[in-house]
């Protein structure tokens, strides 16, 4: 059987997707989804957006428009798993199980906590002035979301690599402590895609929100052309040669354009094209390449419970996955029905053959002597000394045969003590019980020593 490869990304909703968000991320994951040998697994990660936003209305529209993009830019969910990440109660709950085993050490340095800490040095406040516990522990959240669903890789941009490492880190933790042998977690990698551009934007520097310089994508062509007539230019008026290759409005161009419109206009800049012909031909090429998947959107932010239709569907495709998972995983930490722990506990003891058990020795004086020892390894008798092997080992084979042991309890010396028993085999008393200190302490130990007995027998049957 050969394995789809299992790509994983989720998309925090907090703004409005733009030009630069769809061409570089959208647009590619959509495109690697089609590939017959993808698994894709895409969400929206709401939790992680209630760590950098407390504006409820801002969080419910973001979520909308940002489910309404990926769809109108052509997501197939039939194909791909597509959901909303606070429609998963396994993730908060693997969280907590992972946040049992992340190193606080490691989380102290992430870069998004450590860039806090720093601004809050740098303006003389206390280190974790406003710091929550979402932030801090935002990156075992992030694994959670990873781990769930055993991601072979997952696109990200360059500032989330750290959180990808950290995720290995601790999935393999929790392996190591609960996986006994097995591998529960896959490890897994970040995708960086360096054939995606980084689209520039209207002043030529990273298109992103906090620059106030995007072009948006969806919210109509009036808004869309508003923005492009913002593009810096220089100041060369038409008919003097334009340097393509200096023009972020150029690298705006080609990021939609064949490779054939590419050289069209590279050609027509150089000959003299004005700056105001060439951004009108910018927006024919985007409303040509957009405008249709624009039309879906509006349809689909006019539905919204088509979406939300919709995103219950991937929630359950989702969650087929997870649940199973995590309660393998609930079992593994010992979070099992006392049903189940009894069962479980019996199997785990044969694996790793650790139950109560008679262990013969030869003693200092040369005799010979047996112990039996409780499963987690505590003398609970020693024999008598026999002069020969033989005898100790016939009166072992005796005693295996016992559905329970024969116990005499001794008269104490005084009131005091020493409170002690012995065990009986056929006429004769065998072996020695350690001291104890009181009459109570002893009927404890040998109702234990009995019970302790019963289980070595239905292992070694
Ligand atoms: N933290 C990511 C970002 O801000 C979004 C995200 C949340 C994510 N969970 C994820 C990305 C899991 C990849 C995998 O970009």
């Amino acid at each position: 059987m050969t394995t789809r490869t299992r790509i994983l990304t989720g998309i925090t909703t907090t703004g409005t997707p733009h030009l630069g968000n769809y061409a570089g991320a959208i647009r590619p994951a959509i495109l690697a989804s089609r590939d017959s040998n993808a698994d894709s697994f895409y969400f929206l990660a709401d939790y992680h957006a209630l760590i950098k936003c407390d504006d409820p209305l801002r969080i419910q529209r973001s979520r909308l428009e940002i489910a309404a993009t990926w769809l109108a830019g052509g997501l197939n969910v039939d194909r791909v798993t597509f959901y909303r990440q606070s429609d998963i109660p396994e993730i908060p709950e693997l969280t907590w199980l992972l946040t049992c085993v992340a190193a606080k050490g490691l989380l102290n340095r992430a870069h998004a906590y450590k860039a806090s800490v720093e601004k809050n040095l740098e303006n003389g406040e206390d280190p974790d002035a406003g710091i929550t516990m979402g932030l801090y522990s935002y990156p075992v959240l992030m694994a959670a979301d990873i781990l769930m669903f055993n991601a072979h890789k997952v696109p990200v941009g360059r500032d989330q690599i750290q959180h990808v490492e950290m995720a290995r880190d601790i999935g393999q933790r929790f392996n190591h402590l609960f996986g006994q042998g097995k591998e529960f977690f896959t490890m897994p990698e970040a995708l960086i895609e360096e054939s995606v551009a980084t689209l520039p934007g209207l002043d030529g520097r990273k298109m992103s929100k906090s620059y106030d310089n995007t072009i948006p994508l969806y919210s109509s062509a009036k808004d869309m052309k508003k923005a492009i007539s913002r593009i810096v230019t220089d100041s060369l008026a038409p008919g003097e040669a334009k340097d393509p290759d200096s023009s972020h409005l150029f690298t705006l161009f080609q990021a939609f354009s064949t490779p054939v419109q590419t050289k069209e206009f590279r050609s027509e800049l150089l000959q003299g094209l004005g700056w105001g012909e060439a951004k009108s031909r910018l927006f024919e090429l985007l409303d040509n390449e957009l405008g249709e998947s624009r039309e879906r959107y509006h349809q689909l932010i006019e539905r919204p419970s088509d979406l939300e239709d919709i995103l219950q569907h991937g929630a359950k495709k989702a969650r087929a996955v997870a649940t199973p998972f995590l309660n393998e995983l609930r079992e593994a930490v010992g979070l099992r029905s006392f049903v189940s722990q009894v069962q479980v506990a019996k199997g785990t003891k044969k694996k790793v053959a650790k139950a109560a058990r008679f262990v013969s020795f030869r003693d200092e004086d040369g005799s010979f002597r047996f112990r039996f020892l409780s499963a987690g390894g505590q003398q609970l008798f020693l024999s008598r000394p026999f002069k020969d092997a033989k005898d100790a080992g016939i009166i072992v084979k005796s005693l295996q045969k016992l559905n329970a042991l024969d116990i005499g309890r001794e008269e104490p010396l005084s009131s005091e003590g020493p409170f002690v028993f012995v065990v009986w085999g056929g006429n004769q008393i065998v072996a020695d019980s350690p001291e104890y200190s009181s009459t109570a302490e002893r009927d404890i130990a040998i109702s234990e020593l009995q019970s302790e007995f019963k289980s070595s027998k239905s292992e070694s049957a």
